[in-house]
């Protein structure tokens, strides 16, 4: 499989009141095109930072990402405009404007490209079609389930026609349910357009439902990596020997009645 996104000896501090904050720490990274990739890691591991740096809304210190062979970090602010669009971020917190309909929260992202009337239109009715909006595009987000939220996120991520969508924790505002239809979602999205997605987590179980391969993010490095089903074997890290403890704990509860994934 090719390498599609590649990411070396990345760092990354920020300058804060009291004083410089090292967040990511020389992360070296490798995603496949087409594959589904999960990154786990504590809350402040730096994993939105990381991110952030891949679709360029964030600037690293050092360090290398390439997306598709482009070096992104090289790129000037019109320039990376433009590869972003080839990235696509969904959140979460879904980051909806309130006041506009859903049908304005998903063509947003080609409004401000100025595009044609007529192709918005038939985008929009497209996306929404494939997240299951469709009868929705006239309702605003505060009549919205939060699943439904997340499919309008997901629907604005991919108008723009991505080769890679960036999961940054779509699913843990959501519940178990909800979630399990989120992740059928992305892989749907992942089959049918074979769109690479980064799957950014706390969630073990939404790793092991949806990817093969996974890194683990602690302190600002990637600490494993490798296929899912190894690491939950056999973590070598802190992070994933916790992760991996609470799962199969949760598992093997009686009063669990097996949620399913
Ligand atoms: N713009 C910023 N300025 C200063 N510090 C920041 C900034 N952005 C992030 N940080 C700090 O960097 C660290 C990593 O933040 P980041 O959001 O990347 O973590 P995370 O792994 O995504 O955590 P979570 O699971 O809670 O989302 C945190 O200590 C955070 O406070
Ligand atoms: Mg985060």
């Amino acid at each position: 499989m090719e390498e599609y996104i590649k990411i070396q000896d990345l760092t990354k501090t920020f300058q804060t009141k009291n004083g410089s904050l090292p967040v990511l720490r020389g992360v070296d990274l490798s995603v496949n095109q087409g594959e589904i990739f999960g990154i786990i890691g504590f809350s402040g591991a730096g994993k939105s930072t990381l991110a952030r740096c891949v679709n360029g809304l964030e600037k690293p210190d050092a360090g290398s990402i390439k997306v598709a062979g482009e070096e992104v970090t090289a790129l000037s602010k019109k320039q990376m405009r433009q590869e972003r669009r080839h990235i696509g971020m969904v959140f979460q917190n879904f980051n909806l404007f309130e006041a506009k309909t859903v049908y304005e929260n998903i063509a947003y992202p080609l409004r401000i490209r100025h595009e044609k009337r007529a192709i918005i239109d038939e985008k929009v009715k497209e996306v929404a079609q494939l997240v299951g909006l469709s009868d929705k595009l006239s309702s605003y987000p505060g009549g919205l389930s939060g699943g439904q939220k997340q499919r309008v996120g997901i629907a604005r991520a991919l108008i723009g026609e991505p080769d890679v969508l960036i999961s940054d924790e779509a699913t843990s505002a959501l519940d178990p349910q909800t979630t399990l239809q989120i992740l059928d979602l992305l892989r749907d999205i992942n089959e049918k357009k074979g769109i690479t997605i980064l799957m950014i987590t706390h969630e073990l179980d939404a790793i092991k439902y949806s990817c093969d391969r996974m890194a683990v993010l602690e302190d600002g490095k990637i600490i494993e990596e490798g296929p899912v089903v190894d690491i939950f074997q056999n973590p070598h890290s802190r992070t994933g020997e916790l992760f991996t403890k609470v799962f199969f704990r949760f598992q093997n509860d009686e009063f669990q009645s097996g949620a399913g994934i």
